[in-house]
């Protein structure tokens, strides 16, 4: 299965999804760069987190929060204290963190793996912000977006006019000095983040915590991840996070194993009685029915991108042993294929002319991808023998090919092939786009 990710890896540099960051200075401490197709793919895992989040349900808002912000925020959260500043230690195996001082062995109690060097650790990374280095220009890059949620939650109350329950829903950067990252993009220092943060009455927490649960889940269904690849881990009380009532985790089957994609949280009104009595405002929400005032309990879901992408991807990929394409010679022993759910596939549409040498067939094929490209994210290839073009777009998940050939030149028609069925039909290039958009349901 280790075996796996190095194939992930290497398709991922080879394709132009995920390279090291700053590679030619022999890279930089688990961080990565998304190349065009990965920029492409995410943004499509962002949308469509987005378009359910948002357009898919009642009353949930969006907003983009600052990554820089107040130092008293991390303070009123607890990120700042909360057992963060500790010797810590780590086991490489698990991940489970320990304070050294505590520990009757230098072994993971929970594992026995081997454990890092004990550290005075604080996740928060730390900045300075202005001229001045010193205590009083500290700053934070923010360890998770949904505190910027927190302390707008009064504007947006206010200038959305907004009733109780209600969501708002942010995607953005957070950053973790983490101790021992890896598995790729897996865990990382910096990394995307989709969170959701649902403000309901004290009463109806425990009834939307199912509802998120089930919503999350079916999310990932929705976009084509084997059931068999998720479960869900109901975190035990003596390991919640230091803001959580209840916590249930959404594992995915890695190759290394069932590790958490994404969580739910009741955060219970920890957050905003914490920034309430921080800040001394007055965070509560006033029910007009009832005539009451209380501080609304918060269930959150909060999902990488990052890692989400992993997962996508892995459960994608396939190797297609004796080939799919029969058409060379040099047929390879496997054939990999990204099957990607449609709305998610990096490259929608390639244009290949039948052969290269034949500039009338070059022209119209072109044109095609130059009318295509309005609508849909295409790639022209024209290099190579057309089965090996079909095989590098199913490497890289493109839903259909439009191949130009000679009878285009003649009837205004292209062949259309569909990734997942190798079928091929005729189509008029008049109708290409129509016939498109309607399959792939834009
Ligand atoms: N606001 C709650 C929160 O941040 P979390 O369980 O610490 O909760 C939520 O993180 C999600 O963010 C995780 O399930 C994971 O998908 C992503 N995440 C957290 N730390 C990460 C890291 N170091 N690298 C990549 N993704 C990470």
């Amino acid at each position: 299965m280790e075996d796996l990710m190095q194939k992930i890896i290497s398709l991922a540099k080879r394709r132009g999804f995920i390279f090291q960051s700053s590679e030619i200075y022999g890279g930089f401490g688990s961080c990565y760069d998304f190349g065009p197709l990965g920029v492409e793919m995410k943004n499509n895992i962002k949308e469509a987190w987005r378009k359910e989040m948002t357009r898919n349900q009642e009353n949930i808002v969006l907003l983009d929060s600052a990554i820089l912000m107040s130092p008293k925020i991390w303070q009123a959260s607890g990120h700042l204290t909360a057992g963060f500043a500790d010797e810590l230690v780590e086991c490489k195996k698990c991940h489970h963190r320990f304070r050294a001082d505590l520990l009757k062995e230098k072994k993971c109690p929970d594992c026995k793996g081997e454990l890092t060097e004990a550290k005075k650790f604080n996740l928060m990374m730390k900045t300075f912000v202005g001229p001045l280095e010193d205590e009083s220009s500290e700053a934070y890059l923010r360890a998770e977006t949904c505190q910027g949620i927190y302390v707008n939650f009064l504007n947006v109350l206010n200038s959305m006019r907004m009733k109780i329950p209600f969501g708002v829903a942010q995607i953005g950067k957070s950053f973790r000095n983490e101790i021992t990252p890896g598995n790729f993009i897996y865990r990382t220092r910096e990394f995307e983040q989709m969170e959701m943060q649902w403000f309901c009455p004290p009463k109806e927490a425990d009834r939307f915590f199912d509802y998120w649960l089930e919503a999350r889940l079916n999310w990932y269904y929705s976009l084509g991840i084997k059931k068999e690849n998720l479960k869900t881990y109901e975190v035990p009380k003596d390991e919640l996070a230091h803001y959580a009532k209840r916590a249930v985790d959404i594992l995915y089957n890695f190759p290394f194993g069932w590790k958490e994609i994404e969580g739910v949280h009741n955060r219970g009104d920890w957050d905003l009685s914490n920034h309430a009595k921080h800040s001394g405002e007055d965070l509560r929400y006033f029910d007009e029915e009832k005539k009451e005032k209380y501080f609304p309990h918060i269930i959150e879901t909060s999902v990488g991108a990052d890692r989400s992408f992993l997962a996508f991807l892995i459960d994608s990929y396939q190797e297609v042993k004796g080939g799919r394409t029969k058409t060379t010679k040099a047929i390879k022993e496997e054939e990999i294929m990204l099957k990607l759910y449609k709305s998610l596939a990096p490259v929608k549409v390639a244009v290949l002319p039948l052969v290269k040498n034949k500039p009338e067939l070059v022209e119209a094929a072109k044109k095609v991808f130059q009318m295509l490209k309005i609508d849909f994210s295409c790639q022209y290839d024209e290099t190579g023998s057309i089965g090996k073009r079909y095989r590098r777009q199913d490497e890289i998940g493109t839903l259909f090919a439009v191949t130009i050939d000679f009878s285009t030149l003649e009837d205004k028609t292209v062949t259309l092939r569909d990734r997942d069925t190798m079928e091929q039909e005729r189509v008029k290039i008049d109708e290409l786009t129509e016939i498109i958009k309607k399959r792939i349901n834009v």
